[in-house]
């Protein structure tokens, strides 16, 4: 099989699921090309058997720019796919949002795999969370999956995979499910608090303008994040003269409203023996 697994990371751990997955891949003797979304190109695309779209989960959905990204796919028709995604617990629609992207290009979306990943937000209610994930325990099954995706399109099956994969890709209404409709742009946009420059310390390395998702942020000008900005502090990580602010206290209670320990440990996907830091 030719293999191509696009991923969006920003932080590494899709990344590293992402290559334990090729990995497996190509010990089973196919031909695998792992891609970043940003250097993904068409042909790619266009020549591969089999897609695999990774992406970590924000606001319990999939990040804006990988749904713009999936907009933009060429049509998929008679290619297989498969999805899989990072998160801190709370994934909402995570695995429906890239399956149904995949879906609308007319691929046949086989299965969805999930695990979690270190967190790295800044909000100080989130960070650190899940130290260490995706662990050696989490990257062995997603070379599982990986193996079982082998198996079922080798043996000529085309229907979803069985098993907890599959059920991964039903959309359901749970209560992450509800943040997820209710969190769109322009509601987080106002909700959380968008990084602001401290002039003084900004080198103009334009670092940040290259590794905003959103391409909100103009190399051209004072690095300002714009109006587009999606609130993912990408930013606020990468600059070296840490030349980005934010103001936390009520964006920090507005997480941890959503997002606090016990609604993560009820709502979310954390197993009742996990730990959390
Ligand atoms: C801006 C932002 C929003 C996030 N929102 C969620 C969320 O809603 N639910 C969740 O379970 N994890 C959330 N996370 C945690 C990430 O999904 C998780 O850490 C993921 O493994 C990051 O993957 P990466 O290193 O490939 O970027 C969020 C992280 C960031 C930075």
């Amino acid at each position: 099989m030719d293999i191509t697994i696009v991923y969006f990371s920003q932080t590494g751990n899709t990344k590293k699921v992402a290559l334990a997955m090729a990995d497996e891949f190509q010990e089973q003797g196919h031909k695998v090309n792992v891609t970043s979304w940003k250097d993904v190109r068409l042909s790619d695309i266009a020549g591969c058997s089999v897609l695999g779209m990774g992406s970590p989960c924000f606001e319990s959905q999939a990040p804006a720019p990988v749904k713009a990204f999936l907009k933009g796919l060429p049509l998929l028709k008679g290619k297989t796919a498969f999805v899989f995604a990072t998160c801190g617990g709370a994934p909402g629609r995570i695995l429906i949002d890239l399956s149904k992207g995949l879906k609308k290009k007319k691929a046949r979306v086989i299965a969805g795999f999930m695990c979690h990943g270190e967190v790295h937000h800044p909000a100080p209610c989130l960070k650190g969370r899940l130290p260490g994930r995706p662990g050696e325990e989490d990257l062995t099954l997603a070379r599982d999956f990986a193996r079982a995706i082998v198996t079922n399109t080798a043996a000529g099956c085309t229907a979803p995979l069985s098993g907890e994969w599959s059920d991964l890709l039903k959309p359901g209404l749970s209560f992450y499910h509800l943040v997820s409709f209710i969190a769109k742009p322009p509601l987080v946009r106002i909700l959380l608090p968008k990084p602001t420059l401290v002039a003084s310390r900004c080198n103009r390395c334009g670092l940040c303008a290259r590794e905003c998702p959103a391409g909100c942020i103009s190399s051209e000008q004072e690095p300002v994040p714009g109006s587009a900005c999606i609130r993912c502090y990408r930013c606020l990580k990468v600059c070296p003269k840490t030349a980005f602010r934010v103001s936390w206290w009520y964006g920090n209670l507005v997480i941890w409203a959503l997002y606090n320990k016990l609604f993560s440990r009820l709502f979310g996907d954390l197993k009742p023996d996990e730990r959390i830091y």
